[in-house]
């Protein structure tokens, strides 16, 4: 604890470095209470803040980890979200013709496992084109993912998948309705300020027949496992994040907005609630994550 007391202490008294914001052009409108006219409040991490300032912060964070976002998501899970990925996408089972929406898509990582995952069907069929708009809210997230396409050689060309990057929020998208057959969103949702804005989206993009995919932390069946996976969580990550990415405070709130995200029973109620059926979700290690997933029917 002393330890962690003189880290944090030496982290704070270290200003971070402004952030330059480099959003799709838009800014968010916090919404009013509409008893008192004050701006309505809600938590980032353990903090109460008002909406705006929650927009603006999750921004900040993926603004600042984006160079190291990847590198950092191994070393956090010790690589273990590789398969989680790899699990989500074996469950969504695209075919060819998949138009997927990717939202909060970040560096591409589930657009890559799609666009792997169709190339292993062998060669489409005629007429049967297939394609994935990544969508991210944060510029910063998007350009480092763009890279790595390039890199890894997921680009049209090399594929035959269209590969589309698109600036936006998840709570007002800028596509129109019913235009994907699949939406996913990974390790997104918890970051946004209204959850039912989000899954209303999603219902309204998908075409009758769409399948709506979520892959999130989530909530471990028995205090035992919680109490170990929090020691873990709250000693060990942030100080990754202070050694690998020079960066604490980010890494203390990925912790933190994992325990307020609702557990997988509240979180399929309110997947039930935009209007999906057939909601399941299956966890995955334990319930540290769990995947989500309902149809538009
Ligand atoms: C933890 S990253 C996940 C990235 C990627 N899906 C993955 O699994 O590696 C969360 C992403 O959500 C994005 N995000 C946060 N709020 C968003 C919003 N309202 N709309 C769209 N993206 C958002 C962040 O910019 C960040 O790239």
């Amino acid at each position: 604890m002393a330890l962690r007391r003189s880290v944090i202490r030496f982290i704070s008294s270290k200003r971070p470095s402004p952030a330059v914001y480099r959003t799709c052009g838009f800014s968010t409108q916090a919404s009013k209470d509409e008893s008192s006219n004050k701006t309505k409040q809600t938590h980032f991490g353990f903090q109460s803040v008002d909406e705006e300032e929650k927009w603006k912060k999750v921004h900040e964070v993926f603004e600042t980890v984006a160079e190291k976002y990847d590198v950092m998501n191994d070393a956090m899970s010790l690589g273990i979200h590789r398969l989680w990925k790899d699990i989500f996408m074996q469950r969504l089972a695209p075919t060819h013709g998949t138009k997927l929406l990717d939202v909060a898509g970040g560096t591409g990582d589930i657009s890559f496992r799609y666009i792997n995952y169709l190339r292993n069907l062998g060669p489409p069929p005629e007429g049967k084109h297939s394609s994935v708009t990544v969508c991210d809210i944060n510029q910063a997230m998007l350009d480092v993912g763009k890279v790595r396409a390039q890199r890894q050689g997921f680009t049209r060309e090399a594929t035959g998948v269209d590969i589309d990057w698109l600036c936006g929020d998840a709570e007002k998208l800028t596509v129109p309705d019913e235009s994907y057959t699949a939406y996913t969103i990974a390790f997104g949702i918890r970051n946004c300020t209204h959850i039912d804005k989000v899954l209303e989206e999603a219902y309204r993009v998908l075409t009758p027949g769409g399948r709506f995919m979520c892959l999130e932390f989530s909530q471990l069946p028995n205090n035992t496992m919680q109490w170990l996976y929090d020691q873990y969580s709250f000693q060990v990550i942030p100080v990754l994040g202070q050694l690998i990415a020079g960066q604490w405070k980010p890494y203390q709130y990925l912790v933190e907005s994992i325990r307020q995200f609702p557990d997988q029973e509240k979180f399929k109620a309110m997947i039930e609630d935009a209007g999906f059926r057939q909601v399941r979700y299956e966890n995955l290690t334990f319930g540290v994550c769990a995947i989500h997933s309902g149809f538009k029917i």
